[in-house]
């Protein structure tokens, strides 16, 4: 075997020896408790045939984008897009990204220069600690949603401040508080940036998220919101003044440097949108589903509080996690195992996420089966 398979096959035994071997799988026809398709957009035959009707207005639509927006993938409809999400958004400008990942890495990497300082807190994104990494800026960490914690990190912060920050972390459902976090920036004159991917679609009126429910959208320096998970369809886009978007067109590499998302990928943004638009009651239907499952579980004591449809019930253990996920889905429910070291040692868990498109019937059978593990 040659020393790069050997080595390969090495820290593979190693992930395998501590349960944390990945594989991928198709998707099943287990109920399904794990996706980010909250509000059932993605599965939408009222969305599919309005974009299929769409697609047949312009007869002249493209298959691919054919190159970077700065090149030859730019259209007016990307723009007239880019410009009516950021109105229904209450935002100055907006920038689309090919995905959320791709919007956090070209913010963090690129705005923050050398004797900035960007504070994360401890919870944060992959994808916002990777952009980070590519800054030249100091980096600190501040305890999860501890504002005593991130005043400490602005104390001693210097040069233009960034704080990046969720509106619904991924892993626990939970969410900061955000007008404490308003009234520190402003009194460290630091800029907030929130990454809004699970609260898009869930919170605020007709989803608008987390900043719109609070009405800090003028307070706010940049918000991103991304369409892979309640929207339905896929790609994100950056918000805050015309200033960052002109920024982030001339600096963003991961903007800059990539085709643009195709037409079609637009159409679906643009539909999903208009839905989100026409049925205000979405996201108090999705309140009662989360509502039914956090109020019929025995002992909520291990269950993580939260008010998204991101519902961890924690299982300690790697090994304990994977009985509790192998029982859940040989009775036909497809949950997420989260194991550490993605999440602290003995904050295993079992997370579960809730739509729309589940019955109340296959909650209620869900709580029953988790009842018997708690
Ligand atoms: C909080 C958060 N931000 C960003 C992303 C990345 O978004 P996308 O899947 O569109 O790349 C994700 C998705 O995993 C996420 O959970």
């Amino acid at each position: 075997m040659s020393s790069i398979e050997k080595f390969l096959t090495s820290q593979i035994n190693k992930l395998k020896d501590n349960h944390l071997f990945r594989t991928l799988s198709a998707n099943s026809d287990l109920v399904d408790f794990s996706s980010n398709d909250y509000l059932g957009f993605s599965r939408s035959n009222l969305l599919k045939n309005a974009i299929e009707e769409e697609l047949a207005k312009q007869a002249s639509w493209m298959i691919g984008s054919t190159g970077s927006r700065l090149i030859s993938g730019n259209t007016q409809y990307a723009i007239d897009l880019e410009n009516d999400l950021a109105k229904f958004h209450n935002a100055e400008a907006g920038l689309l990204f090919n995905s959320g990942y791709d919007a956090n890495l070209g913010i963090f990497s690129c705005l923050p220069q050398k004797g900035d300082t960007i504070i994360l807190d401890e919870k944060i994104h992959a994808c916002i600690i990777d952009g980070s990494r590519l800054s030249y800026a100091n980096r600190y960490k501040f305890r999860h949603n501890d504002l005593g914690s991130l005043e400490q990190k602005l104390k001693i912060a210097k040069g233009n401040i960034f704080i990046g920050i969720e509106s619904v972390y991924s892993m626990d459902g939970d969410s900061p508080d955000l007008v404490g976090m308003v009234e520190l920036a402003e009194k460290y004159e630091a800029n907030i940036v929130i990454d809004e991917a699970h609260g898009a679609g869930v919170f605020g009126p007709n989803g608008k998220g987390l900043v719109s429910e609070l009405g800090l959208e003028k307070k706010i320096f940049a918000r991103i919101h991304t369409f892979g998970k309640a929207i339905g369809a896929h790609g994100a886009i950056a918000m805050g003044s015309k200033a960052l978007r002109d920024f982030l067109i001339n600096h963003s590499r991961s903007f800059i440097y990539t085709t643009a998302a195709p037409f079609h990928s637009l159409a679906a943004i643009k539909l999903a949108y208009k839905e989100l638009n026409k049925q205000p009651q979405l996201q108090t239907d999705l309140q009662n589903k989360i509502l039914l499952f956090k109020s019929n579980l025995v002992k909520n004591n291990r269950l993580i509080e939260s008010y998204s449809p991101i519902q961890s019930v924690v299982f300690s253990g790697n090994e304990n996690v994977l009985k509790v996920y192998e029982a859940l889905k040989n009775k036909g429910f497809n949950v997420g195992a989260v194991r550490s070291p993605t999440v602290a040692k003995g904050m295993e868990r079992i997370r579960v996420c809730l739509h729309l498109f589940n019955s109340d019937d296959e909650i209620y059978r869900l709580v029953n089966e988790f009842n018997q593990y708690l």
